[in-house]
């Protein structure tokens, strides 16, 4: 008998197929199609992203060997390759692309700018010559602090030109956490802005870069900065410099460096739930590759799409969804330095009526906020140009998915649910849009040469619709490569929370997920999350997702706390929409709600208010937070990551 692993309460029947008009243009259009794919990758993984890799991508030399593991759990791709990403993104596309809009940028008060292939180009070998002339050599690390402004995404394609390794720190966190990233990476050269505009403010940049440095524990040169809001920033000499000033005369030739496959070509960090932050290492042959193949399968990218990711570059889904997937791939992408504010909170419908996105891709988060704010801001923009939705980062409750595809998909546009991780690289399990009929709520199935599975904790597969934890079974391209200077952390992390069996080793993702009787796969929320009433194992998902039904919630974060007889009793934090109010009847109906919604065993004992859930920069729930609340404990544990401290000092004092 294999150990306890997640019960699954909730059920979803409803089904959604792509219309036939969005199959017959889609890249891959029909499930047939897909299987065939999915099927001759699962045969033979090396054949199938070996021909991919000739077939997509622009190598200087080929590789020798497809896939290198025979010391797992450390992989090599395409070993002895060479190959340049910034060369896949540009200069491959001149030719037949040099004025298709590479970026279009919309800046938060307004200002926009388009960059073409051709220019984004020259702006890339500038910069790079900048680097160079600051000493930047091939391995050298440069960290990247800024806001959505072009300048972003031209200094990382400039360090992937030169072989630099970028490690790009979310213009959000604070000088502390910016100084331990950029000590950990080794970074010489910092490019910054003096700040960004958020929710109508200034975000100061470069005060924060100085206080970083301050101390003197990083072993940083330069400093570049992009003069982007116009404030006063006080420029140490002989270390500082403007990116304006030194671009004037640098030369647009810039010849892309030829890469080891396996050369690093960034470091990104990502919090572990408690304790520092991980530097995920992904490197340039496999990830060039695995970023490429799935934005043009996924988001189904034509010619003249215009596709917008609103991710920042900060996070790996700016990575790999804003800046090197489509320039891979010669397509457009929006960049856009906002947020939605109260002064125009129809914004983002602002921005795709502007620029005609039809792909969209954003994170749950960001619907249920929008819901939230009242379907007149989309309802009075024109949103006919979308044809495909995507959504990331968290699971989708069934409700948001509903209301995401009628309200703005116009009950037209399919779908892509895309689950994934910093870790991976890029999108693992989605609907691929022309050929997956898709289920609110649920990812639908693997891409094409990724065994996902969902096992217990001896890597055995639990049954059809039991829950378990979500594992992949074969390496894939996008894979992280190691923690950076600590391959001990990442072994364990991963690889051995299941422990190989017969040298065969499984990733361990940290979700817990089941699978129904189509394959679909239904991710439950993180294992860490994971309530135990009555030992009863429940995911935070499916309940959240039963309170979410309830018309008068916008969202809901659910956590067990200590329970003498149960072992742990659910409490729910909820947030409200539009006018309804708090109330004990409220509650009480919340309660009844969930019991109707999936059963007795999931009655919430508690039910609190809140005018808003404590959530990480990129918008995901800190439960752990709400965990100590809940059992009125001390709240432990980092707290770096939280996007606004008074959501939780509010928590407090309402509890008490
Ligand atoms: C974790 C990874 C991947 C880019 C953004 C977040 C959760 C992500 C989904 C989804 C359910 C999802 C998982 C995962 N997650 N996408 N579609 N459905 N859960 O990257 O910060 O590395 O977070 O986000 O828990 O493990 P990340």
């Amino acid at each position: 008998m294999s150990q306890p692993t997640i019960e699954s309460i909730l059920q979803e029947d409803r089904l959604f197929p792509p219309t036939a008009e969005f199959s017959q243009l889609a890249r891959i259009k029909s499930l047939e199609e897909y299987q065939t794919l999915y099927d001759r990758a699962k045969a033979d993984p090396l054949k199938f992203w070996s021909e991919l890799a000739e077939q997509e991508l622009h190598w200087f030399q080929h590789w020798d060997t497809v896939l290198d593991w025979n010391n797992p759990p450390f992989a090599k791709w395409f070993v002895n390759g060479k190959i340049n990403l910034s060369y896949n993104c540009l200069d491959r596309h001149l030719e037949t692309r040099a004025n298709k809009p590479a970026i279009v940028w919309e800046g938060e008060p307004g200002d926009s700018k388009t960059l073409t292939y051709a220019e984004l180009h020259q702006e890339v070998c500038k910069f790079a010559n900048v680097l160079k002339s600051l000493g930047v050599k091939k391995g050298d690390g440069v960290g990247i602090y800024m806001p959505m402004v072009p300048e972003a995404a031209i200094a990382m394609l400039a360090c992937a030109r030169i072989g630099a390794p970028h490690s790009v720190v979310f213009g959000g966190f604070s000088a502390e956490a910016l100084r331990d990233r950029l000590v950990n990476a080794e970074v010489k050269v910092v490019v910054t802005a003096d700040g960004g505009w958020r929710k109508d403010a200034i975000v100061p940049l470069k005060p924060q870069v100085d206080k970083a440095l301050a101390e003197g524990t990083t072993v940083v040169e330069k400093v570049v900065v992009v003069k982007r809001t116009g404030q006063d920033v006080s420029m140490v000499s002989d270390r500082d410099l403007w990116w304006h000033d030194l671009e004037k005369d640098a030369s647009t030739d810039c010849p892309a460096e030829p890469m080891d496959s396996e050369d690093m070509l960034f470091i990104l960090y990502t919090s572990g739930s408690t304790g520092k932050p991980k530097g995920v290492v992904h490197t340039t042959g496999g990830y060039n590759l695995y970023a490429h193949i799935t934005t043009q399968w996924i988001f189904d990218l034509q010619e003249n799409d215009v596709y917008w990711c609103t991710a920042d570059v900060g996070w790996i889904t700016g990575h790999s969804y804003v800046v090197y997937g489509p320039l891979s791939n010669g397509a457009t992408t929006v960049m856009y330095e906002g947020a939605p504010r109260a002064s125009n909170p129809g914004c983002f419908w602002d921005v795709i009526e502007k620029h005609k996105v039809s792909v969209f891709y954003t994170a749950p988060t960001a619907i249920r906020a929008f819901i939230k704010m009242g379907d007149e801001h989309p309802n009075s923009r024109d949103l006919s140009s979308l044809r495909l939705l995507g959504t990331v980062g968290e699971p989708i409750n069934p409700e948001a998915w509903m209301w995401y595809k009628s309200v703005i998909g116009g009950d037209r546009c399919p779908i892509v649910d895309t689950w994934w991780q910093t870790e991976t690289g890029g999108i693992m399990i989605t609907p691929l849009p022309g050929a997956i009929a898709t289920k609110p709520g649920s990812a639908t199935l693997p891409f094409p040469g990724i065994l996902a599975d969902v096992v217990d904790l001896d890597g055995n597969s639990v049954p059809t619709n039991e829950g378990g934890y979500l594992a992949v079974r074969h390496p894939w391209p996008g894979m992280m490569r190691t923690v950076y200077k600590d391959p001990d952390r990442f072994r364990k992390t991963y690889w051995e929370h299941i422990p190989p069996k017969d040298g065969n080793y499984i990733y361990f993702a940290g979700d817990g997920a089941r699978r129904d009787a189509d394959g679909y796969f239904w991710v439950m929320g993180r294992v860490d999350d994971v309530i135990n009433v009555a030992g009863h194992r429940l995911g935070t998902m499916e309940v959240e997702s039963a309170l979410v039904s309830h018309p008068a919630v916008a969202e809901a974060a659910v956590v067990g706390k200590p329970d003498e007889i149960k072992g742990q009793d659910i409490v729910a934090f909820v947030t409200l929409e539009g006018t309804h109010q708090p109330s004990e009847d409220l509650a009480k109906e919340l309660k009844k709600h969930v019991v109707s919604e999936i059963g007795a065993i999931a009655r919430p004992g508690e039910i609190r208010f809140a005018d808003a859930l404590p959530k990480t920069r990129s918008g995901k729930i800190m439960r752990r937070l709400l965990r100590d609340l809940a059992a009125g404990v001390e709240i432990s544990g980092d707290t770096s990551t939280l996007e606004d401290r008074s959501v939780l000092e509010k928590l407090r004092t309402e509890g008490s």
